[in-house]
């Protein structure tokens, strides 16, 4: 839970120190974020100045505020507090409050908040709920809001100097990030684009792909893959999925082969890596290029290498419900040659080398500083977020075995580990459909990642696949329902969430 505490209860506590004892210790242990505005630090060290035994309570104030997080406020909130006829301060923590979606206000007298439409609870109350633990009635598919309180303070002041600066384009935050996704993923260089989709075309231009050659991927997947390779002028060649991973089956690749195969173009689906040895093995003996399609799986891996950084090129997003999102579109590309490195950057700035004179023909494919900026400073948490998600997984899991749905409800199974769960994705059968509105009416929202497999998409009518070609994807396509699973997902929301399900399942047998 995240409550902002306000100035009458910091102040209480200089006086009484083992005021809010329980809350400070939650704060401390991490199980409550604690939030304090700026302006209230100002405040108290002018009332700490005026107070003759304000020097020795000094200690005590650092102190708690140490195990806070500090909001700043904005000069429009400063100004409208001003005029707040309920009093400036009361005025600055409702709208902090409201601005970090934050459980409520603590504070010694909850009087003055009671119209605000911001909770408010003295510290006893506080408490009270906090062992209770909050029902769930809802479960967002995801709520990219809720990780903000967490990290911003990490995320504003790596924003703050490129905001400065004035530079906007590429520079030193979109190198800064480049290493150290390169690091993260085991690969010897990185190159930050404008989104995952550029990734993969980009991806496919350095690799040389060009009109008649055949790319072979896996029609289970987001639009972007295929799209792409149409995109650079080559033939997307299908293969259908492994029903358990939903990734391309290696062993269906080697059929497909012909003397225009130039490239494999594997998906890590959800976050689960694709089977990379065989078709690493295949790429080899054939002399194939080896894309990875990493947008949804930054941080997994294969036997123990990471996605991105096993084959020649690794493409990922930074789109902002990526395990690793910004704020916007972004993009990043992971290569093992130096060679290639060179080709990507020179590429993405429209084969431009030197300034203005151009051998090749490229795009705007540029990272923005702002967004690497904000990448860069989100990169320490994705650990964590990770292990966050796998919990959340571990816990449907459990819940669904509970219930004794493992007849109707087929969860991930992590056949490469760790699995990142970008999506938790279950296979229901045939109740698909109406289990996704029977949960849609209990306020649980789900998504269907993919209603239709590529090779019937109708742009690739061309291609001349029809339905049939692909049972294992096509069927997948029915059957599957992505659950909320992101890391700041409650367990009561966890519970709720099955709880729908075992209800459905009660009402259809
Ligand atoms: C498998 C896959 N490939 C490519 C992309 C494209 O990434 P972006 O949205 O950043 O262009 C996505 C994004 O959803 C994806 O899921």
């Amino acid at each position: 839970m995240q409550f902002l505490f306000h100035i009458d209860v910091l102040a209480a506590r200089l006086r009484e120190p083992e005021t809010l004892d329980g809350l400070w210790a939650a704060c401390k242990a991490g199980t409550v974020s604690g939030w304090i505005l700026s302006s209230v630090v100002s405040s108290l060290s002018e009332r700490l100045s005026a107070d003759s035994n304000g020097a020795s309570l000094r200690p005590a104030l650092q102190q708690a505020i140490a195990c806070l997080s500090i909001s700043p406020v904005t000069a429009k909130e400063l100004r409208d507090g001003l005029g707040a006829p309920e009093g400036m301060e009361t005025a600055l923590a409702v709208a902090c409050a409201r601005a970090l979606n934050l459980d409520g206000v603590v504070t010694l007298d909850p009087k003055p908040f009671k119209d605000a439409g911001v909770p408010a609870f003295n510290p006893k109350q506080a408490e009270a709920l906090l062992k209770s633990g909050k029902p769930a009635d809802s479960a967002p598919l995801l709520d990219v809001g809720a990780s903000y309180p967490k990290i911003m303070e990490a995320v504003e002041s790596s924003m703050a100097p490129v905001v400065r600066s004035g530079k906007f384009i590429l520079g030193a935050p979109v190198e800064n990030l480049e290493e150290a996704v390169a690091r993260y993923c085991d690969s010897k260089f990185a190159v930050g684009v404008s989104s995952g989709t550029d990734a993969l075309l980009i991806s496919l231009m350095a690799a040389g792909i060009k009109p008649g050659d055949e790319v072979i991927t896996t029609p289970y997947t987001f639009f972007a893959t295929a799209g792409s390779i149409v995109r650079a002028g080559a033939r997307p060649v299908f293969v259908d999925i492994d029903p358990v991973t939903f990734n391309i089956d290696p062993a269906r690749i080697e059929e497909k082969l012909t003397a225009n195969t130039r490239a494999l173009m594997p998906v890590h689906l959800y976050g689960q890596s694709a089977d990379m040895e065989p078709i690493q093995d295949l790429a080899r003996k054939n002399n194939l290029i080896v894309i990875e399609d990493a947008a949804q799986a930054i941080g997994s891996a294969c036997n123990g290498k990471k996605a991105g950084g096993m084959g020649d090129f690794g493409c990922f997003s930074f789109f902002p419900t990526k395990n690793l999102g910004g704020f916007g579109d972004g993009g990043m590309v992971t290569v093992q040659s130096e060679e290639n490195w060179d080709r990507l950057k020179v590429l993405r700035n429209h084969g431009s080398q030197p300034k203005y004179f151009h051998k090749t023909v490229g795009g705007n494919f540029r990272l923005d500083a702002l967004q690497a900026a904000v990448v860069l400073a989100k990169l320490p948490f994705l650990d964590g977020w990770i292990e966050s998600r796998r919990q959340n997984a571990a816990l449907y899991n459990k819940l669904f075995s509970d219930a004794g749905l493992n007849n109707r409800v087929h969860t991930p199974k992590e056949i490469f580990a760790p699995h990142t769960y970008n999506q938790f994705v279950i296979r229901v059968g045939d109740h698909r459909d109406a289990l996704r509105k029977y949960l849609q009416e209990r306020q649980v929202a789900t998504e269907i990642y993919y209603p239709l497999s590529m090779h019937m998409q109708e742009c690739f009518s061309e291609l001349g696949y029809r339905e049939g070609d692909f049972p294992e994807a096509e069927k997948a396509a029915k059957e599957t329902i992505a659950l909320p699973v992101y890391p700041e997902l409650t367990e009561q929301q966890i519970e709720y969430v099955v709880d729908g399900v075992r209800r459905f399942f009660e009402i259809s047998a």
